[in-house]
């Protein structure tokens, strides 16, 4: 079979684009839908990308190209749902287990979520990959089969399936390899396309900034956040979004079964620190979002859900809905794969003046924690703990890191290669804060 003739007017486009003209809707829409039909070439598609990366997208091109991207797949019908139905994103980072506690926090409180997550990538950790880690957990639901999770116990979390916003599956592969990944408007519409294609009524963001995001600038994860809250608001979406610190890494694991460890150790009470701040903060945040609390008193509801223990009733339920061993909710470094090779990093004393974050993400990759390519296996067992935050005191002796590895060359070689990556010197140094700005919602009550 001839491959279809290729679209005459690509090339105009691709010119006007290059020109930094503003592309009209249908400009794009055909654009995506030629890429989908073979009729755009790799090539024309990819120098089109970096055309706008370099010359910008409106706020118009940005939504038009949102529209093109979710209309090239299905959207999950979430109608029967009895709601409020909720989707809470993360813009990628390390150590970033923000959804198996969040999303508990708000099924228990209420609220739905019918969350379709990914597998981790280069130097950011996966929510499917964590939740692999607990012996029988299954991934992949029928459409059916979640919505009715969904209704029966508030929540569900699955692989989106291929026929999901393929266009961006596509796209997103190219640009990773043709350096234009970084903009903001093919970001926006990259995670927009793929809450629309979610079906939630509410999307709350989380747009990660710092050396271990992919918005390095403050300045321009505002600018991210702001976007996509524009075009969820322009396709009838209550969306808002927390601009927060990835200068270091959230929790303390780093890898997939310590992650979901100190995940369960937060849904306990058992692990205070960064990762169980932020959750607090973007579970009150979505209670205001969804108008399930005033601003005032979500901190509040969130406090009862955790201390109640109603939260990690809700994370049992979650992992006997999709086959996952229930004993991980009270045991779980009991119930969750350990490496064979446990080593602890003891460097001396000095205050932590720095961390390079996505280096520590692409140290516990290296471990077998995440991928080099899309294909490969990854390792549930392996990782780091991070003992310390910026600012923190270490006394000679005390543990800053704790390598998982599965061989004792391989543990031997990351415990080396912290040195490089936790720096301890001497004075007064803060890390930044935790929510850098809060982009289409109201100030909470303090959080916990
Ligand atoms: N996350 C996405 O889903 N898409 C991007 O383009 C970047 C981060």
């Amino acid at each position: 079979m001839n491959p279809p003739a290729a679209r005459l007017e690509t090339p105009v486009l691709i010119g006007r684009k290059r020109d930094g003209e503003e592309l009209a809707p249908a400009d794009l829409h055909a654009l995506v839908e030629g890429y989908m039909a073979g009729e755009v070439a790799e090539e024309q598609m990819s120098a089109f990308l970096m055309a706008g990366v370099i010359r910008g997208f409106t706020d118009a091109e940005a939504v038009a190209l949102t529209e093109a991207l979710h209309a090239s797949g299905d959207t999950v019908d979430l109608s029967s749902l009895r709601g409020p139905t909720v989707d809470k994103h993360s813009t990628g980072g390390v150590g970033d287990t923000t959804t198996l506690v969040v999303a508990p926090v708000l099924a228990a409180a209420g609220l739905q979520l019918a969350k379709l997550s990914g597998r981790g990538l280069g130097h950011t950790g996966g929510t499917l990959d964590k939740l692999e880690a607990i012996p029988g957990f299954r991934v992949a639901l029928e459409p059916d089969e979640m919505r009715e999770q969904v209704e029966r116990i508030g929540l569900a979390v699955a692989a989106a399936t291929a026929e999901l916003v393929p266009a961006d599956k596509r796209l997103y592969a190219l640009r990773d390899v043709t350096g234009t990944v970084p903009s903001r408007a093919l970001i926006a519409a990259s995670v927009m396309s793929k809450k629309l294609a979610g079906g939630a009524e509410h999307v709350l963001l989380d747009v990660k900034t710092g050396d271990g995001a992919f918005m390095a600038t403050r300045e321009d994860a505002v600018g991210l956040a702001e976007l996509c809250v524009r075009i969820g608001e322009a396709k009838d979406r209550r969306t808002a979004a927390l601009v927060t610190d990835m200068s270091q890494p959230l929790s303390d694991g780093i890898g997939n079964a310590v992650e979901v460890a100190v995940a369960i150790e937060v849904l306990r009470g058992e692990r205070p620190g960064r990762l169980e701040t932020l959750c607090r903060e973007l579970a009150a945040a979505a209670l205001v979002l969804t108008g399930r609390a005033a601003p005032a008193d979500a901190p509040a509801m969130v406090d009862e859900l955790l201390d109640s223990g109603r939260a990690l009733e809700r994370f049992r339920d979650l992992v006997v809905a999709q086959g996952g061993d229930p004993g991980v909710v009270d045991a779980p470094r009991e119930v969750l794969p350990a490496a064979p090779e446990i080593i602890d990093w003891r460097p001396g004393s000095g205050t932590v003046t720095a961390v390079r974050c996505r280096e520590l993400g692409e140290l516990a990759a290296t471990l077998g924690a995440g991928r080099r390519r899309k294909e490969d296996d990854i390792d549930p067992a392996v990782g780091l703990e991070l003992l310390v935050r910026i600012g923190d005191e270490v006394a000679d002796g005390q543990p800053v890191a704790r390598v998982h590895a599965r061989t004792r060359a391989d543990g031997e070689r990351a415990v080396e290669r912290l040195a490089a990556l936790v720096t301890l010197g001497e004075g007064d140094v803060a890390g930044a804060p935790l929510v850098l700005e809060r982009v289409g919602l109201p100030a909470t009550g303090e959080v916990r």
